[in-house]
């Protein structure tokens, strides 16, 4: 019988509909050379659910999403709706959509390839065989944290508030995946908190301390997070899988994406406990240069590839994906931000098509 999924697309904003196209048509190849069946139902979130409902967020989106085996999200936001209130603005839509689908844990790999080592800032010995996998937690922290808000005190001043809380629960939920990837990995995890300042830090690492004893085979160390920071662009080499709260992740993953030369190259997975992961990469919707067919699509590619092998448990059709990424960056294409001399640069359509001819 040919295996049969149901995927929720969402195109979102800025550049998120082109390469989504690119990426739609390489998983319908996908899906008849390997004999695997694809549904794909499109929903809005982000800018483009705002223009369209009033709210970046509809609850049709979230149904949907609930009544498919795996979401792929492309990106959200744009100038346009960055003066909006704070409740109405696609950021709250893609926050929305990870409480809702409770997706705690989020998968973002920095893997060096040896076609773009050039296109990296920093000097090859640096960079060459860095292979890196952050866990973030994606439904704590100071991102939900409550109290939040911006009060007005007993002598009129305006107070800002967010509230960085874990619970003991919380933190052993990210800490089993954690400990889990590494196992599959190179089995070093480096849990990075700021436990010398932050008491919610302090529960970090003990939780993630005594959680080590079921796990010996994963040889465990801890960083705070500035010399994290300051070793991440030092000695990348010496990361397996980091795995970190909501806040320091976002800060951290951005900074491990840049060693690879181009956040338009990497993918990311949020995987909840039950129910569909959402797979997206890791940059954003580049509103500067949507509409110009200038972006690259690969991250998202390469996300649908994270999504069939996490999500969909399908590895042939994930391995598939990313053999042809490599294809085409050693036939010398390249789109212009991961642009070098001597390459052929094309834009985002002609991307997908010598995809889909390395696809074979
Ligand atoms: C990310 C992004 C989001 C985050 C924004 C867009 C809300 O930076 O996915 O890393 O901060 O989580
Ligand atoms: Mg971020």
């Amino acid at each position: 019988m040919t295996p049969s999924f149901r995927i929720t697309l969402l195109p979102g904003d800025g550049i998120g509909p082109e390469i989504m196209a690119v990426t739609l048509d390489v998983l319908k190849q996908v899906g008849s050379k390997l004999d695997l069946e694809f549904t794909f139902q499109e929903a809005l979130i982000g800018g483009a659910a705002i223009d369209a409902t009033g709210g970046p967020l509809p609850e049709e989106t979230l149904t949907t999403c609930r009544n498919s085996d795996a979401v792929l999200l492309a990106a959200i936001g744009g100038y346009k709706w960055d003066t909006l209130p704070r409740e109405l603005r696609p950021e709250t839509g893609l926050l929305g959509m990870r409480a809702g689908l409770g997706l705690f844990a989020n998968l973002r790999p920095a893997t060096i390839l040896p076609q773009l080592i050039d296109a990296s800032s920093l000097k090859r010995e640096v960079v060459e065989g860095v292979d890196i996998m952050v866990v973030r937690e994606l439904t704590g922290g100071i991102y939900f944290g409550q109290p939040k808000g911006v009060f007005t005190t007993e002598t009129g001043e305006q107070r800002g508030v967010n509230t960085m809380a874990y619970t003991d629960g919380e933190i052993d939920r990210i800490g089993r995946v954690a400990f889990e990837t590494a196992q599959k990995r190179g089995g070093k995890l480096c849990s990075v908190d700021k436990a010398n300042v932050l008491e919610v830090s302090q529960l970090w690492r003990d939780r993630i301390t005594a959680l080590s004893e079921d796990y010996s085979d994963v040889e465990l160390s801890h960083l705070y997070v500035d010399n994290a920071a300051m070793q991440l662009v030092r000695w990348p080499k010496q990361f397996d899988t980091i795995v970190t709260g909501n806040l320091f992740g976002d800060i951290l993953s951005d900074a491990a994406a840049m060693l690879t030369g181009s956040i338009g190259m990497l993918p990311s997975a949020s995987l909840g406990a039950e129910g569909p992961g959402v797979f997206e990469p890791v940059h954003g919707s580049a509103p500067d240069i949507a509409g110009q067919d200038k972006a690259n699509p690969l991250a998202q590619v390469l996300s649908a590839a994270m999504m069939l092998r996490y999500g969909l448990n399908q590895p042939q059709a994930a391995d598939l994906i990313e053999t042809s990424v490599l294809s085409v960056l050693d036939q010398g294409y390249r789109t212009g931000d991961i642009m070098a001399e001597g390459a052929t640069q094309v834009g985002c359509k002609a991307m997908g098509e010598v995809l889909l001819k390395a696809l074979v």
